[in-house]
């Protein structure tokens, strides 16, 4: 019977046992979010003896070698010696800069980080209120601007929408590391790209075709985006953007024409590439139209917004 310990506390398991759930059923404040290996927001750390693989997969070369694993990935095997994630210790300080609210449930957030962070336009990380409250979230802006911005739906009785919005500019919060494939690829210059995006999905999408026109990209941009009631939050910036790259065709949907814009959607040559992001049913939703309309299972890459209950 294999016995995880943690400081002075042992906690026995069974050979197999998922390291979150055991943690969690022995009382053991440890955060989750996807349960998926997505987010990063279940790390721990071990202090010694081997890791499954699948405990690391996307983690970063320093995250693997200073022993750090996603526990909702991590079946206990053999003994472990492990340390909780601390954010204020683990994670990067920064502060919040500013919230303003773009529509009843969209909130955007810029965030100044301690230190510059090095990260491609469109991944994620997670953001931290307190020592227990993390949840992912896409970057929004580019390297090179002077704040990172994300773009958060806010959801009734959510923890951290609940939270986030009775912080003030100045407010102490702490990040995780970047982290993702959902990201422009300089290799994709001549690809038609399909950006397809619902909700808030719109905040990486934005940002890799920004990325892409910052890179010189040269083949045509179609970006979709299906919204709410409230409208497209970000349609101002995304008709300028357009305004300065011709290569830009924008589509900005009511979420209800969502299943007849699908049926009718063309690609512009077999190398088109689809980037697909938002809430789960909505990435599951489109996959199969993409399909059909002739584009591989490899020409599609998603992001699914996956939360505690999805
Ligand atoms: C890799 C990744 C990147 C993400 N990027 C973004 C982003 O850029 N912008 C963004 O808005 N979200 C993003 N998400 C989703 C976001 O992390 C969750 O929606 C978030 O956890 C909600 O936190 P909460 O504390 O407010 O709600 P929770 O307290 O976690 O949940 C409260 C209630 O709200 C419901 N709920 C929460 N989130 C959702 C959801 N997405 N869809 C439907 N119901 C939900 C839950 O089912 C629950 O009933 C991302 C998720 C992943 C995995
Ligand atoms: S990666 Fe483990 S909860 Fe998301």
């Amino acid at each position: 019977m294999p016995e995880i310990r943690i400081g002075d506390i042992a906690i026995q398991a069974m050979a197999g046992d998922n390291l979150l759930d055991t943690l969690l059923a022995a009382g053991q404040r440890v955060p989750w979010s996807c349960r998926a290996g997505h987010c990063q927001t279940c790390l721990v750390q071990t202090l010694d003896g081997a890791v499954p693989i699948n405990a690391v997969k996307g983690l970063n070369p320093e995250q693997r070698e200073s022993g750090w694993v996603l526990a909702c990935q991590c079946p206990v095997l053999e003994n472990m010696h492990i340390k909780l994630h601390d954010p204020a210790r683990d994670g990067l300080g920064a502060k919040l800069v500013s919230t303003h609210q773009a529509t009843e449930n969209t909130l955007i957030v810029r965030i100044k980080p301690d230190r510059p962070l090095r990260f491609k336009p469109g991944q994620h990380m997670v953001i931290w209120l307190d020592e227990a409250l993390g949840r992912p979230y896409s970057i929004a802006s580019l390297p090179d601007e002077a704040e990172l911005t994300f773009h958060l739906k806010l959801h009734r009785f959510g923890a951290f929408s609940d939270k986030i919005q009775s912080l003030k500019p100045e407010d102490r919060i702490y990040l995780g590391a970047p982290g993702g494939h959902f990201h422009y690829d300089p290799d994709w210059q001549d690809k038609p790209l399909l950006l397809l995006a619902a909700g808030t999905g719109l905040a990486p999408l934005q940002a890799i075709a920004r990325q892409a026109f910052a890179l010189n990209h040269h083949a045509p941009i179609q970006l979709y985006h299906w919204h709410d009631k409230h409208g497209c939050y970000l349609e101002g910036a995304l008709r300028d953007l357009a305004e300065n790259h011709p290569d830009l065709t924008l589509h900005l949907r009511p979420g209800t024409e969502l299943a007849a814009d699908l049926t009718q959607l063309r690609l512009a040559s077999r190398s088109t590439l689809a980037l697909v992001c938002g809430p789960p049913a909505f990435v599951e939703q489109v996959r199969k139209p993409l399909f059909m309309a002739g584009l591989p299972g490899r020409q599609i890459i998603d992001e699914a917004f996956l939360s505690r209950q999805t």
